[in-house]
């Protein structure tokens, strides 16, 4: 299985998530700036998987500043300040920096190479972390996985994170148990994570899956095919309240609806006990011409106004278990420090 970022060769490397499915690129990320550009550009994406990816970038920017002589704390934290910047919903990002951070309060800068020895340390250990995290992840929610048709939203698989997925992970654990589940996999507009990568990772896994459009979930569930869906999760608040992919809200009411367990998998990388409740997550909203066409194609007119929110909000009171490494928790949620 691919990994969406690794620490290869002493140096940075990702998978291009952009070119996935037809294309598999690995590319070196030499600079801040191709960090900063990968995470916003969704070369590397998914919560916990930017989480990792910013822990391997600021190796990268601090050793640049090492070779420069410019390795300072004020310029260690101008990377801080940019790494943070790319995006603002998934908490993973500032989680893992926090942890970074730590680092260079801890270490100095008095020796730029035991710095950057000691960064790496850490980015790894972040790395190899979220490996177990997952594994843990995907048998706690293996164990209460419905058997038959299963419901996922976007991506939250082994590219979304450093080891085998949340979402993903719980479904493909439940498999390798011999569960017979069948994953619908929704296609994800504006940026059809779903389509480009869910669909292709359970492929490769060799899981059965049947790709749909966004507004066919509901005809689906009534139809009775779906017997559970899972979900990962960008950022949780102490309530429960959870945002994920623009999309997941909906289906979360679909499926109360129809009377269909709705799950959020995350690590507690992901949770945010500073926060009482959903409407205090940021939620990042991005180019209109994502929603407009899909890479070099257009459909709509040049000036057709756009909103574009790149993850939406479902109230804790829809989810009927949010799957932790610690085991599942049900309501009342609170994951309050
Ligand atoms: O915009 P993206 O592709 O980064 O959004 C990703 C999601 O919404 C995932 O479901 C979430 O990050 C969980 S990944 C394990």
């Amino acid at each position: 299985m691919l990994e969406s970022s690794r620490w290869h060769d002493n140096n940075m490397e990702i998978v291009d998530q952009t070119l996935l499915p037809h294309e598999v690129a690995i590319v070196r990320m030499n600079t801040l700036e191709d960090i900063e550009d990968a995470i916003r550009t969704l070369k590397i994406r998914g919560a916990p998987a930017i989480g990792v990816a910013a822990g391997y970038g600021v190796v990268v920017a601090v050793r640049n500043l090492m070779k420069t002589n410019t390795l300072r704390l004020d310029s260690i934290e101008d990377v801080f300040h940019r790494l943070a910047a790319t995006r603002p919903t998934a908490v993973n990002l500032f989680w893992a920096l926090n942890r970074m951070r730590k680092v260079v309060a801890n270490t100095g800068v008095n020796d730029g190479q035991t710095l950057v020895n000691a960064l790496l340390r850490e980015a790894k250990a972040i790395h190899q972390e979220d490996k177990e995290l997952c594994l843990s992840i995907g048998r706690h929610g293996a164990n209460i996985l419905p058997e038959g048709g299963i419901l996922t939203h976007c991506h939250a698989g082994a590219l979304a994170t450093g080891g085998i997925g949340t979402a993903v992970g719980i479904i493909r654990t439940a498999h390798e148990m011999g569960k017979s589940v069948h994953v619908y996999a929704d296609e994800t507009r504006p940026l059809l994570q779903g389509a480009r990568l869910t669909a292709w990772e359970l492929e490769q896994l060799g899981i059965p899956v049947t790709l749909i459009c966004d507004n066919m979930a509901a005809f689906l569930m009534a139809k009775g095919k779906i017997q559970g869906a899972v979900v990962g999760a960008d950022r949780i608040a102490s309530n429960g309240d959870t945002a994920n992919k623009i999309g997941t809200y909906s289906i979360a009411v679909l499926a109360k609806h129809h009377n269909i367990p709705f799950m959020v998998a995350a690590p507690y990388s992901t949770i945010d006990p500073s926060l009482k409740n959903g409407t205090e997550i940021p939620i990042e909203e991005r180019d209109p011409a994502e929603v407009r066409g899909f890479r070099n194609t257009q459909w709509a007119p040049d000036d057709a106004p756009v909103w574009n929110p790149a993850f939406d909000v479902t109230p804790a009171g829809l989810i009927s278990a949010i799957i932790t490494e610690t085991g599942v928790h049900r309501s009342p949620y609170n994951f309050g420090d």
